[in-house]
């Protein structure tokens, strides 16, 4: 018998590369661009698109010799991922350039969606977490709402993303903790200012999970509904793992983002 015997009619193939959000494998797309947005974050921008992806959804990046792990997307078309370099994964990522290769499954997870009734929602960030917030605030300004943005960071140095929201004439109202820009303090504050004084009707939030906690806090007060990301260690990003659990839950498919209603 010979190996030709078995040949697999194209129909009935395995797809080893199936394309689409739940592909199994990564794809390798090329870097177009990468652009410095502080001294320890770039955003790649990449030689492709994800026309059906959300704000708040995120992919898996992969590098050959080490492990895969979840980047929210700051755009989709195109794609581009705001990339802080803390360990081996993206300080290899920062090594890179335009030509070379990023290895991409998704978009996976549950976005953010649009509060029904809502004109004045606030975004807030803190480090990289910055990162989606231009495409979320593009996707509600598209259904009419007024977005407003809060961006935190521990020194003038962490505050990225402000032109790119500017652009769209979105509000930014910038805190450091050692005051070196902006207003000092935690990004909290004039959120809970603004909140109080009947300047926002709902809250988006990414960022460090104690922000996180501090803006649902803030939801249940103020009785606003709020979307926020969390983050955890993520494995298969499918549901199958069970490595990306908190409080109960697998963040890469009933989250990241979570939805607090007061
Ligand atoms: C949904 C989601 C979206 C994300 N989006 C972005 C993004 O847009 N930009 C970005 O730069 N990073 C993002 N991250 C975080 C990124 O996936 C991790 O920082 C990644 O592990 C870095 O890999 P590494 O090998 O470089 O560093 P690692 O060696 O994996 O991590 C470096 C340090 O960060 C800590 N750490 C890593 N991941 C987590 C985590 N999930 N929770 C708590 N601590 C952690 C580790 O303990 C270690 O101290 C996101 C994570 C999630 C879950
Ligand atoms: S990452 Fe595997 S179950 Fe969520």
């Amino acid at each position: 018998m010979k190996a030709s015997d078995f040949h697999v009619p194209v129909a009935c193939a395995p797809r080893l590369r199936p394309e689409g959000p739940y592909g199994l494998l990564p794809r390798a797309l090329p870097i177009r661009e990468v652009c410095r947005e502080n001294y320890r974050i770039l955003t790649f921008v990449l030689d492709d698109d994800l026309p059906e992806a959300r704000p708040g959804q995120f992919v898996m990046v992969w590098l050959p010799g080490h492990k895969e792990a979840p980047f929210s997307l700051a755009y989709h078309r195109p794609i581009a991922l705001t990339v802080a370099g803390v360990g081996p994964l993206t300080k290899a990522m920062h090594r890179l350039g335009p030509g070379d290769v990023l290895w991409l499954r998704g978009p996976y997870g549950h976005p953010f969606t649009p509060e029904s009734g809502s004109q004045h929602p606030l975004l807030v960030g803190g480090g990289y977490g910055v990162a989606p917030l231009a495409f979320l605030a593009e996707h509600l300004r598209a259904v009419g709402q007024q977005p407003v943005a809060f961006i935190g960071g521990r020194t003038a140095e962490d505050i990225i993303g402000v032109a790119r929201l500017e652009a769209l004439g979105v509000p930014v109202f910038v805190t450091t903790e050692d005051g070196s820009k902006g207003e000092a303090g935690l990004v909290t504050h004039p959120v809970s200012r603004f909140l109080a004084e009947g300047r926002g009707d709902a809250l988006y939030g990414v960022g460090p999970h104690g922000m996180l906690r501090a803006l649902a806090r803030l939801a249940h007060t103020h009785r606003v509904p709020a979307q926020l990301s969390w983050e955890a260690y993520m494995g298969c990003a499918m549901g199958l793992c069970g490595m990306c659990e908190h409080d109960g839950v697998l963040l890469c498919v009933e989250g990241p983002v979570r939805r607090v209603i007061p």
